[in-house]
């Protein structure tokens, strides 16, 4: 089989070498096509478009696989920590015993944020949505730690970069939720695991005891398990745009916490929660809503169906729809919402449009359903999001940067007007 493409653009004939991947995919290496022919490709929203190569994350759509390092993620979810896939996913192996411990001491070491911090709340008008102040306040690490923006001293700033980012990450979040509720915030505990850590941290009341539920743990350590990478989806590719830039790990990050926030990527699971308590609020008719996302001239979708990627299945969704039936069980919650999804998710399945697009319902559907089972407010669903996906953003990012890439700039074909002389404001019609 050939290993090169051959291209014909306005007669001229040329061959570009072909890319495989470990699982045999198939890419045309198009780098110097423009310097050759003149010509650049066009992929708008690079639905066919790679924009790199990369050894972290595998993703088969058309089969539902999802792997990590070569790991299933049926086997991450069902054995492993959110804290033992960080390390996989930034260190490319799983740990063995003494270097589990050191990634997790390390990550205990620096849970607690500059009191300074506590500041920038008192800015914010009560009531704004946590995803813009955690954008804000992951930006701001870089102010706390400028030495983070010394480019000559990447390498050795590297790890304490990121051992602070992970470990600051919970403090963060927690600290969100207990300012929307006016509370005063609790703080780290080093004692405890990274999971306990931040539910202590959330859910304590500053007057009361609080019981670290094991439930939630496996609930919670399963869920970031299933969000800690996924490729080069719309908040990884932002995060390793912008780091491209050399910009700083806090910045970069933050700007792909930006990209996850929007109702077509992270942001769909609190619009998920939205729309099955409007269905439920409208009588629970689901075919109602099945035809109303259907129908062009409504603006409507099914949130938490669909993906760019997954045209079978999403993997992810599976195993969090079996966990939020075991968790809902196990916690005494009974949340009718979840009868609504089933049917709903039952509905489209069955419906010849959502056959012929391939849309399935994605990590989003039932994520939601347990997030608010465990006590979180829907503002906070896609602020948990962000937690899960931080490992993954900060090992693409570093990827990107081993491998030395060049700064992320794709070009355009400009369709505006052509050269136009000046014309003077008194000449205007
Ligand atoms: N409900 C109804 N119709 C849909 C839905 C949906 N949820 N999703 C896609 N479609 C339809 C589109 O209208 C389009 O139909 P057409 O071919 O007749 O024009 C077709 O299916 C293809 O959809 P696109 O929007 O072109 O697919 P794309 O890959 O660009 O978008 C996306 C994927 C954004 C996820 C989309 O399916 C969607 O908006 N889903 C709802 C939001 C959501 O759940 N987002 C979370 C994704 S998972 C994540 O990011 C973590």
């Amino acid at each position: 089989m050939s290993e090169t493409a051959k291209i014909s653009i306005q007669g001229k004939e040329i061959e570009l070498p072909l890319v495989i991947g470990t699982e045999k995919e198939v890419a045309i290496n198009i780098s110097d096509l423009r310097s050759s022919t003149g010509a650049i490709t066009l992929d708008i929203g690079y639905k066919n478009s790679g924009a790199t190569t990369s050894e972290i994350t595998y993703l088969d759509g058309e089969k539902g696989i999802l792997r990590h390092r070569g790991y299933a993620i049926e086997d991450l979810a069902e054995n492993s920590s959110f804290i033992e896939v960080a390390y996989l996913l930034i260190h490319g192996e799983l740990p063995n015993q003494t270097q589990l411990d050191e990634f997790d001491t390390n990550i205990r070491r620096h849970t607690l944020v500059n009191e300074d911090m506590k500041n920038i709340f008192e800015a914010w008008p009560t009531g704004s949505h946590p995803m813009g102040q955690l954008i804000a306040m992951i930006s701001s690490l870089s102010s706390f730690y400028p030495e983070s923006l010394d480019r000559e001293n990447y390498e050795s700033q590297k790890l304490l970069n990121i051992y602070r980012l992970l470990a600051k990450m919970p403090t963060i979040c927690a600290m969100i939720f207990k300012k929307s509720l006016g509370h005063p915030i609790i703080y780290p505990q080093n004692k405890l695991d990274y999971v306990s850590n931040f539910l202590n941290m959330t859910f304590k009341h500053v007057t009361e005891d609080y019981e670290i539920d094991p439930v939630m743990v496996d609930a919670l350590n399963k869920l970031l398990i299933l969000h800690a990478d996924h490729e080069q989806n719309c908040s990884t590719s932002t995060v390793r745009l912008v780091g491209s830039s050399h910009s700083n790990l806090y910045a970069s990050v933050a700007a792909g916490v930006a990209a996850l926030w929007g109702p077509l990527h992270g942001g769909a699971n609190q619009e998920v929660i939205e729309m099955l308590e409007l269905i439920k609020k409208d009588g629970g008719n689901v075919e109602k809503w099945v035809n109303k996302s259907k129908d062009k001239n409504d603006s409507f979708r099914l949130m938490g169906f669909g993906h760019r990627v997954y045209k079978n299945f999403d993997p992810r969704a599976k195993i969090i729809k079996k966990a939020c039936d075991e968790m809902l069980n196990k916690l005494g919650v009974n949340d009718p919402t979840l009868e609504i999804a089933k049917k709903l998710e039952e509905k489209a399945l069955g419906d010849e449009y959502f056959i012929e697009r391939k849309l399935f319902p994605n990590v989003d559907f039932y994520s939601g359903i347990l997030y608010r089972a465990m006590g979180f407010p829907v503002e906070m669903f896609t602020v948990l999001f962000a937690l899960g996906r931080l490992p993954g953003w900060i090992a693409q990012c570093h990827e990107m940067r081993e491998h030395k890439q060049p700064i992320g700039r794709p070009r355009q074909i400009y369709t505006g007007y052509p050269y136009r002389p000046f014309v003077k404001r008194s000449d205007r019609p």
